[in-house]
């Protein structure tokens, strides 16, 4: 039976990259940032993790408006980080974990989730820049990684509820896969931000706190918030924090958080990451 090894949230914010990609990770801007993650890298590094499912939305870079899959799953040997208009960034090819996506995609839909299955797809800063977080800028990543792609970019997205059902879901297809492999789930985006209408610019640094404090202990009412509810109080770009249900349903009701990080504002938004693990 493959194993829960730990679930992780964390932002996604291109300008992350962007600063890798300029040498600025040490700058006395992004230092704090990078340096937050650090105990988080440790400790996934110290526990080897075999595959990790990321749960992600594109933007508009492999999915564009004129077709929006609300719930897509990657099943493929190999995904290669998208152009997102300068040229793919230098970041090694990802190596899928495609059995173990395979069974994921038998549980969905016999679970009545129904995903795009896709065999080949380009992977975004949406994915991208949760591994450089995690695992650095290794020449080949140390895990296999299995897609889970979420429509957050145009409306409707999907419920709170059913993100956290999707959780019980993926919790069900890890229990239910005949490996002794340890899988690392990582839900991204957020925190709060809003990068378009007349709210643009919009963070709300105390609710993001309150996220990072909460959503271990004390899930219940971010799983019962509305769609517009996660718009209001994170901004319209905010509600990508949805994807972070995923992860936490996938969990024991009881979680310890072994690592926690904020910091805002980076490019335009509230940034940070958690690391729990089950109580044993
Ligand atoms: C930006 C883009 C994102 O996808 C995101 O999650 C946060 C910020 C941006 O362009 O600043
Ligand atoms: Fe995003």
């Amino acid at each position: 039976m493959a194993e829960l090894l730990a679930g992780l949230g964390t932002s996604h914010v291109p300008s992350i990259a962007a600063a890798l990609d300029k040498g600025l990770r040490d700058s006395d801007e992004w230092k704090p940032f990078f340096d937050g993650y650090v105990p988080a890298q440790d400790w996934v590094a110290g526990h080897k993790p075999d595959i990790a499912v990321v749960i992600f939305n594109d933007h508009g870079n492999s999915f564009f408006l004129d077709r929006v899959p609300t719930l897509a799953l990657g099943v493929a040997d190999e995904y290669r980080p998208a152009d997102e208009g300068w040229g793919p960034r230098p970041v090694p090819n990802f190596i899928g974990a495609a059995d173990f996506a395979w069974h994921l995609a038998d549980r969905m839909v016999e679970g009545h989730f129904d995903p795009l299955i896709c065999r080949e797809l380009d992977v975004d800063h949406g994915m991208q820049v949760p591994m450089e977080l995690v695992f650095g800028r290794p020449d080949a990543w140390p895990v296999k990684v299995v897609p889970i792609l979420v429509n957050t970019i145009q409306y409707p997205i999907p419920t709170p509820q059913r993100m956290w059902d999707l959780g019980r879901l993926l919790r069900e297809a890890i229990a239910s896969y005949p490996t002794d492999e340890k899988i690392l789930v990582m839900g991204t985006g957020g925190l709060s931000h809003q990068l378009q209408g007349a709210r643009a610019g919009f963070i709300n640094p105390q609710a993001d706190r309150e996220w990072i404090a909460k959503i271990g202990a004390d899930p219940a009412r971010y799983r019962a918030m509305s769609r517009e509810d996660y718009v209001e109080e994170f901004g319209s770009e905010g509600a990508e924090l949805i994807m972070w249900l995923v992860m936490r349903g996938c969990m024991d009701a009881d979680v310890r958080t072994l690592h926690q990080h904020y910091f805002a504002p980076a490019s335009m938004t509230g940034a940070g990451m958690v690391l729990l693990e089950n109580m044993r």
